[in-house]
């Protein structure tokens, strides 16, 4: 398969770095805006071919989207990273236009594809791309949750002392630091609910971590975080290329699933060749209902901006 990374920053170079790594394409093309970026990335990930026994064959271009052409997966990451105290919806009005004008692009050239939105705030970009690509919706993906699924078992596996891969736990609402919901209640330890094992205080600061997860990182680097996202999105790509039906939290379009309608959010679902194929919609508790439709209520406010800015 050809897969696309459109922004070679440090997230999509990652990116491609792990999907290069895995094997996941037989050609990844990395496309950026500024002149020679996106093939100086290329070229130094082509240069750890010989080092790490990879067959991946990766090439950076410069806006040139006719080089996209017949991509089966293209993962969207341009756009501005977070400065330290900005929070991911800030960055709406400047990424809107970038993520609908990439898609725009991708689109003359692989109109087939499916794309997974990583560029900030997700669960806006999601839905942008969701209302202007006119592509199935079960094409689009926002990688959010994976992201921070696996920061939750991190933080979890930090206070339980066990592998951070022992743990089944997930993340669901947006991909914010005050939409997202880590659900503890449901987190096992190898089918051992992490709630018998964990004090009240022990389970809030995992919670609270992984829900700051992100900002924590932008406040000691300087700018928004890579190798979790990076690796985060390579997942979502693997399941995809090798159809593994792996169950991951994405954002998706909901359409009565955990109550609610014209929205992207953050919820478990079944990835495979098709992009995702099932939503797992099991019942929550009121608490956590509750929590969820106050996510939804954050996220179709940000989505307004986009009508009010004309930009759908
Ligand atoms: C993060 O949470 C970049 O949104 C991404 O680190």
């Amino acid at each position: 398969m050809k897969i696309t990374v459109v922004g070679a920053g440090a997230v999509g170079a990652t990116c491609a770095d792990n999907i290069a790594r895995k094997e996941l394409a037989e050609e990844l093309i990395l496309l950026d805006i500024r002149e020679g970026f996106a093939e100086g990335k290329a070229i130094d990930i082509m240069q750890t071919s010989a080092l790490l026994g990879f067959d991946t064959k990766v090439k950076g271009v410069t806006n040139d989207y006719a080089a996209t052409a017949g991509s089966g997966v293209v993962v969207i990451t341009s756009g501005l990273p977070r400065k330290p105290g900005m929070t991911r919806e800030e960055l709406i009005g400047t990424n809107a236009g970038i993520v609908k004008s990439v898609t725009e692009n991708i689109l003359k050239h692989s109109p087939d594809t499916i794309i997974i939105v990583v560029s900030n705030p997700m669960d806006t970009m999601n839905y942008l791309t969701l209302k202007s690509s006119g592509l199935p919706k079960n094409k689009i993906l926002g990688m959010g949750g994976a992201l921070d699924s696996s920061r939750f078992k991190y933080y979890l596996s930090v206070e339980l002392g066990c592998s951070p891969a022992d743990l089944n736990a997930v993340v669901i609402g947006g991909h914010g630091d005050t939409t997202m919901i880590p659900l503890i209640k449901h987190a096992t330890w190898n089918s051992v609910p992490v709630t018998q094992l964990l004090t009240q205080e022990q389970q809030d600061r995992v919670v609270s971590s992984t829900m700051v997860g992100g900002a924590t990182l932008t406040k000691l680097i300087g700018t928004s975080a890579w190798y979790a996202p990076g690796a985060g999105t390579m997942s979502m790509v693997e399941s995809i290329v090798r159809d593994e039906k792996k169950l991951i939290s994405c954002g998706v379009a909901l359409d009565g699933e955990y109550g609610q309608k014209d929205i992207s959010l953050v919820v478990p679902v079944v990835i495979g060749k098709n992009g995702w194929e099932k939503i797992v919609n099991f019942k929550l508790s009121d608490e956590e209902q509750a929590a969820f439709n106050k996510s939804a209520d954050a996220v179709r406010n940000m989505n307004q901006v986009l009508y009010d800015s004309k930009v759908l």
